[in-house]
């Protein structure tokens, strides 16, 4: 079975839309979305352009603020301090890398929990991890609303995630865990990355291998959730072998067209939770 991220995505935007209609109908606002873009990197205009466009189709309004790398931290932190403040305003997203005399955990610590729709903000990290309302980190929330299409009763399920970082492992791992899965992390230092692949009934990698994770790495009834986007070539692939896995697996997400159109999508679902909670 191959996971149609598209289409889930495409369904997720549907109701966001029809609930910001509705709100609009009632109450003649808008959610706004303001990106902050530092630098040329070509990926991060791509990523950004398309959060834009995104928003707009969903009746959210969307500003780009854009910096030019050599921008100084404190008038990024300026500005965050100006967005925070705005009423309009429903979430900031600072795009992530930045350059190197801005430091990424001064920025993410600035912008306001309330409209950090990234979820990276170590109040909404925190928050997650006690098992607290908080904003859930787009691409790892995605991951799971595709996961619970196939299963909807996780309890007891074992779970491994390969990678451990603050936008994926992490925040994955404290999601799976809140569903009460047997949640495995492994890494770059971990032993036998096969041998523990191999007990998963859900897999997650979010490690950034291009095709790490191969036929003989998984049991054929697990779930495979693949967060890679690995340029191979002119290619784009994931970190799982998908060609070698799709035909003899329960599930599993194509790259692209698996996760990264649910990640775009629970962004927006964030922004509109940010404006529902404190700006209607
Ligand atoms: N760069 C790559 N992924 C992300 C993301 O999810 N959020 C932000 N802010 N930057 C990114």
């Amino acid at each position: 079975m191959i996971i149609d991220g598209k289409k889930e995505a495409a369904n997720l935007r549907e109701e966001i839309k029809n609930e910001i209609l509705e709100i609009k109908k009632r109450i003649n606002k808008n959610p706004n979305l303001t990106v902050i873009l530092i630098g040329d990197f070509t990926p991060s205009q791509i990523y950004v352009r398309n959060k834009e466009k995104n928003s707009k189709e969903v009746g959210i309004t969307s500003n780009i603020i854009k910096y030019p790398k050599e921008v100084k931290e404190k008038e990024v932190l300026n500005k965050i301090n100006e967005l925070n403040n705005d009423k309009n305003i429903s979430g900031i997203l600072v795009q992530l890398p930045l350059p190197e005399q801005i430091s990424k955990e001064k920025i993410i610590n600035a912008i306001d929990p309330k409209k950090d729709v990234d979820g990276f903000n170590p109040i909404n990290v925190g928050n997650l991890a006690s098992g607290y309302k908080s904003i859930v980190p787009c691409t790892p929330l995605g991951c799971l609303l595709l996961i619970k299409k196939f299963e909807k009763n996780l309890s007891g399920k074992h779970a491994v995630i390969i990678g451990r970082s603050n936008l994926n492992g992490k925040p994955m791992a404290q999601l799976l865990l809140k569903e009460n899965c047997t949640v495995t992390v492994v890494h770059s230092k971990t032993n036998n990355l096969q041998e523990e692949c191999l007990k998963a009934d859900i897999l997650v990698a979010a490690v950034g291998v291009p095709n790490l994770v191969k036929k003989d790495w998984v049991k054929s009834s697990a779930i495979v959730i693949d967060v890679g986007i690995n340029k191979v070539g002119d290619k784009i692939v994931g970190d799982v072998n998908f060609e070698e896995i799709k035909d003899n697996i329960k599930a599993i997400t194509p790259v692209p067209g698996g996760v990264g159109p649910m990640t775009i999508a629970c962004l927006l679902k964030n922004t509109l939770e940010c404006f529902k909670a404190h700006q209607i």
